[in-house]
């Protein structure tokens, strides 16, 4: 299947691991031109070819500067990518985040939220001028009554309407906004030795191996393990093709039936 994204011009944030990496994987199999953006560049990144972008977006002017580098040397872009989130939670995330301050709610909006509003508020002309196409990574966390830590799930639910609204704004000027929302991946976040479920197992003193393995099926995921990136990905090539223009304002789960809703 042409899913016509030879040539195009891709930014992926949060690209250097984890879904990210798969994500620019994907494009680079289609024939894209990737630009990939993370705070530090890994060896897995490199062996792309990708181009690699360093950049903070948890930063308040951190997106802006990354757009404007992106675009220094060639103005044209076809589909951004809002991979980048999640974030290194602070310890005070594990507990009960209404017991403290707004230091949590403040750090994890601010990153899986407004860093999205703000990279593609920044990318919005280049994208404009190509009629392309946004693809933001949302969480089943946003659709899990229950779900923790609760101010990422919050952002992540924001996030979701945010996609949604920005797709009825920009449709009439010709770019598709979407979202894909997975529940459990392999990734650094769960197989990190300090990544969020190592970390929550030491915070619920339990051994991360175990708690790894019992996490998919805990979170209600049908097939017991966790998806692979490039599952995502293939979600967010189909969202990002031409060859989908009526896939508009959409919002779709890739999560092993882990939302117990119809
Ligand atoms: N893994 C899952 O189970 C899962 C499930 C549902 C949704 N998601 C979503 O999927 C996305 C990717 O998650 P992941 O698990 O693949 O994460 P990951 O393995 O931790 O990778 C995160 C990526 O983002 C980059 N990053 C982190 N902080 C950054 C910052 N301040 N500025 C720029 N880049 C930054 C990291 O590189 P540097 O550290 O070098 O910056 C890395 O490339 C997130 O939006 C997450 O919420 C993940």
């Amino acid at each position: 299947m042409d899913l016509e994204l030879t040539g195009k011009r891709v930014l992926v944030t949060g690209a250097s691991k984890g879904l990210g990496l798969g994500i620019v994987r994907a494009f680079l199999g289609e024939g894209a031109e990737v630009v990939a953006v993370a705070r530090r560049g890994t060896a897995e990144l490199d062996a792309t070819g990708a181009t690699f972008v360093a950049a903070d977006l948890a930063r308040a002017d951190g997106p802006r500067r990354m757009v404007d580098a992106v675009l220094a040397g060639d103005g044209r872009l076809d589909v951004l990518v809002n991979n980048a989130g999640g974030g290194e939670l602070p310890d005070d995330a594990f507990g009960d985040t209404f017991d403290g301050d707004d230091d949590v709610w403040s750090e994890v909006v601010a990153f899986n939220l407004l860093s999205v509003v703000r990279v593609t508020r920044a990318a919005l002309p280049a994208l404009t001028a190509s009629r392309g196409a946004v693809v933001n990574i949302g969480s089943n966390s946003a659709r899990v009554p229950g779900a923790a830590p609760l101010p990422y799930a919050a952002a992540k639910a924001a996030l979701a309407m945010v996609s949604r609204g920005l797709a009825e704004r920009l449709a009439a000027s010709g770019v598709r906004v979407n979202t894909v929302s997975p529940a459990g991946v392999r990734s650094y976040t769960h197989e990190g030795p300090d990544g969020y479920t190592a970390r929550l197992a030491a915070h619920l003193g339990m051994d991360h191996a175990t708690l790894l393995e019992a996490l998919p099926r805990q979170g209600g995921m049908l097939t017991g393990r966790l998806a692979e990136p490039d599952e995502i990905a293939r979600a967010v090539l189909l969202l990002a093709s031409p060859t989908l223009p009526s896939a508009i304002g959409q919002n779709w789960s890739i999560d092993a039936g882990a939302v117990k809703t119809t």
